[in-house]
């Protein structure tokens, strides 16, 4: 595994503008080390680097949240431990590992 340094590159729907020089923060994103930086929220470093945070529950599209200020609960993103977390309000730490795979594109 290598860690992706943030930027317009990365593959995110949303592209980092500023900030760029604050204190990286490493995370996981279906088990591929990824880098987001001090002060970002889950939402932002997942979405800096991949294009949803998961898929819905009746349909199967990929979401990537709609408010961003806590009120749809679009975002909500699963971690490996199987917790349930709003992304759009939920500071990123250190470590933290998420899942935006179904089973099926998993290969499970
Ligand atoms: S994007 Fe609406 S609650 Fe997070």
């Amino acid at each position: 595994m290598s860690a992706q340094i943030l930027n317009a590159s990365s593959g995110g729907q949303f592209h980092r503008r500023y900030r760029q020089d604050e204190k990286p923060v490493g995370f996981s994103l279906n088990g591929v080390a990824q880098t987001g930086r001090h002060g970002d929220t889950v939402l932002t470093a997942i979405m800096a680097v991949s294009s949803h945070v998961r898929h819905t529950e009746f349909t199967g599209e990929t979401r990537a949240g709609f408010c961003l200020i806590g009120a749809c609960q679009d975002c909500y993103v699963m971690t490996e431990e199987g917790q349930r977390i709003r992304a759009c309000t939920t500071p990123l730490q250190e470590g933290m590992r998420f899942v935006t795979t179904t089973l099926a594109e998993a290969g499970v």
